[in-house]
C-alpha cells in the first residue's frame, strides 16, 4: 500500500460530511482532493503503480466517481479503460448484474466485448463499503471473459466489512487501500 506521506495527503484533501445522504451517514466528499493538481496527480501515479505491479493490461471504473480515477490511471499506465456502467447506458450487449443494496436493488452492465481472454484487470474505485459494487463487478469481468488482476480503490470504510466479503470472490487478487 501506499507511503504514509502520500496517505496523508490524500487524507488531508478529503471531506466528511455528516447526515449525507441520509441522517447517520457520513458521506466521503472526495471534491476537495479532485480539485487539488498535486493530490489529484499523486493519487493517479499511485493508481498506474499498481496497475503495473499487478501486471494489469486493462482498467475498469465502476460508474460514477470511479471513472475519475480509474481513467488517467489507464492512460499514465498505458493501458486501456473499461466502464462499468449503471444498467442501460452501454449501447452494445452486454452482461448485467443485479446486485442488494441497504434497500433495494441495483444493476450494473459492461459490454460484453470490452475484454480479450488474455486480459488482467485492475478494478478501481474511490469507496469500498459493503463491498456489493465490487463484488457484482467482479463477478460481470469474469463473465466477460478476463482475469482480475486486483481491486484497488482510495477508501477503504473497514467497519461495513467489504473486505471480509470479497476474499472468496477475490480469490488470490489483492485489494488495496490507498
Ligand atoms: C458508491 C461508491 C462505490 C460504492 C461502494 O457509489 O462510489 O462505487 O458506492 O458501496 P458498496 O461497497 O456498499 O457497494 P454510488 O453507488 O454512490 O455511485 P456514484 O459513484 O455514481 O455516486
Amino acid at each position: 500500500s501506499a507511503s504514509t506521506e502520500l496517505r496523508e495527503l490524500l487524507l488531508a484533501h478529503i471531506r466528511d460530511v455528516p447526515d449525507y445522504p441520509e441522517p447517520g451517514v457520513v458521506f466521503k466528499d472526495i471534491t476537495p482532493l479532485l480539485a487539488d493538481p498535486p493530490a489529484f496527480g499523486a493519487l493517479v501515479d499511485a493508481l498506474a503503480a499498481l496497475c503495473a505491479r499487478h501486471g494489469a493490461t486493462k482498467v475498469v471504473g465502476l460508474e460514477a466517481r470511479g471513472f475519475i480515477l480509474a481513467a488517467p490511471a489507464a492512460v499514465r499506465a498505458g493501458v486501456g479503460f473499461v466502464p462499468i456502467r449503471k444498467a442501460g447506458k452501454l449501447p452494445g450487449a452486454v452482461h448485467g448484474q443485479a446486485y442488494q443494496l441497504e434497500y433495494g436493488t441495483a444493476e450494473i452492465e459492461v459490454h460484453t466485448d470490452a475484454f480479450a481472454p488474455e486480459d488482467r484487470v485492475l478494478v478501481i474505485d474511490d469507496v469500498l463499503a459493503t463491498g456489493g459494487t465490487a463484488e457484482a463487478s467482479l463477478g460481470l469481468i469474469r463473465r466477460a471473459g478476463a482475469t482480475i488482476a486486483g481491486l484497488a480503490v482510495l477508501l477503504e470504510l473497514s467497519f461495513l466489512g467489504g473486505r471480509e466479503r470479497l476474499a472468496p470472490v477475490l480469490a488470490d487478487a489483492p485489494l488495496d487501500a490507498l
